[in-house]
């Protein structure tokens, strides 16, 4: 009997399908993407490496937002998640009519929308970006005089908006994993381990933001890992990016940023518990059966397409 594995890759063969996974999925899933030609990356590279690759069908370990823009890129392709109920609480609190509304009352400003979003609420924006390339085009547009509409992650926007001193109105949407890390439990944290640095990414509040020595997206965070000086790190992201930062620096010492107050137990909150929906049985049953297909409307698809190609020419 072949393990489980071992059917993937063949099955991955048979249909000419790549697997693209986010750093924060399951290792296995991750070992599996590297292992088949795939790529474990952050959610621009992914969606870019699903648009370059010669596959007829993408197979996105992550969540739905993630394939959607997978789809936006490669209309072409057949784009399949491994669970349709992996959702992003970013994308859940931004709803389309409310975020459509909420801009037609500020028609002066360029609307500038994070990927962690739906094909729709893209589609209605001028701009998408992920959180490496958000202070540098929130820059450009503010040199070119344009004030900012920013949905949906009020803490990433609070972050651009300081780095970038561009006139700004916020959504007021979070990320429920980074949200939690606690700023007070993460100055005791650094009093205990004086030499080690601090990785936040962007999505978490701003009191854990301003403690950071490195601010950053995932694939930021994983460079500093592996080329700072630092031999310990203390980390605010999703602990499914310990696997990668294992791999590229392994006799450097990790420790996970604290999630909850003085006292309290709590062995993996800093999980998203629907990057945690995808699991390598589901990615199996996702090929075996072509469930889970991600579908967009053609108008909203181009729409959107506009808004991320803005961003893949300006990052080039
Ligand atoms: P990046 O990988 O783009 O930094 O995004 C982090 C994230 O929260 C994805 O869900
Ligand atoms: Fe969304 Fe946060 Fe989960 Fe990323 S970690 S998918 S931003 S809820």
């Amino acid at each position: 009997m072949l393990s489980t594995q071992e059917q993937i890759k063949t099955a991955l063969k048979a249909h000419n399908a790549v697997l693209v996974a986010h750093y924060y999925v399951d290792a296995k899933l991750q070992v599996l993407a590297e292992e088949t030609g795939g790529i474990v990356s952050d959610s621009l590279e992914m969606a870019r490496f699903g648009q370059n690759s010669d596959a007829d069908l993408i197979i996105v370990a992550g969540v739905k937002f993630m394939g959607e823009t997978a789809k936006i890129l490669s209309p072409e392709k057949t784009v399949l998640v491994l669970d349709d109920n992996a959702t992003c609480s970013l994308d859940e609190e931004c709803p389309i009519d409310q975020f459509s509304a909420f801009c037609d009352q500020h028609p002066d400003r360029t609307v500038v929308v994070y990927a962690n979003t739906s094909a729709q609420v893209k589609a209605r924006a001028d701009w998408v970006v992920t959180s490496g390339s958000a202070p540098n085009v929130v820059k450009h547009l503010k040199a070119n005089g344009k004030k900012i509409l920013w949905a949906p992650d009020k803490h990433l926007g609070h972050y651009v908006k300081n780095e970038t001193g561009a006139d700004m109105l916020l959504w007021q949407g979070a990320c429920v994993v980074h949200e939690r890390f606690k700023a007070n439990a993460l100055k005791a944290l650094k009093k205990l381990c004086p030499e080690a640095a601090v990785l936040v990414h962007p999505e978490s509040p701003q009191s854990v933001v301003d403690l950071a020595d490195v601010v950053g997206s995932t694939t930021t965070l994983i460079d500093a890992v592996k080329n700072r000086s630092e031999t310990t790190f203390i980390i605010a992201t999703d602990n499914g990016i310990f696997h990668k930062m294992h791999e590229v620096a392994p006799n450097k010492k990790l420790i996970e940023a604290p999630t909850m107050g003085k006292g309290a137990d709590c062995e993996s909150c800093a999980h998203c518990e629907w990057m945690a929906m995808n699991t390598l049985e589901n990615c199996l049953s996702t090929l075996q059966t072509g469930n889970n297909e991600i579908f967009i409307n053609t108008d909203i698809r181009k729409k959107a397409k506009n808004a991320i190609q803005k961003l893949l020419d300006f990052t080039a």
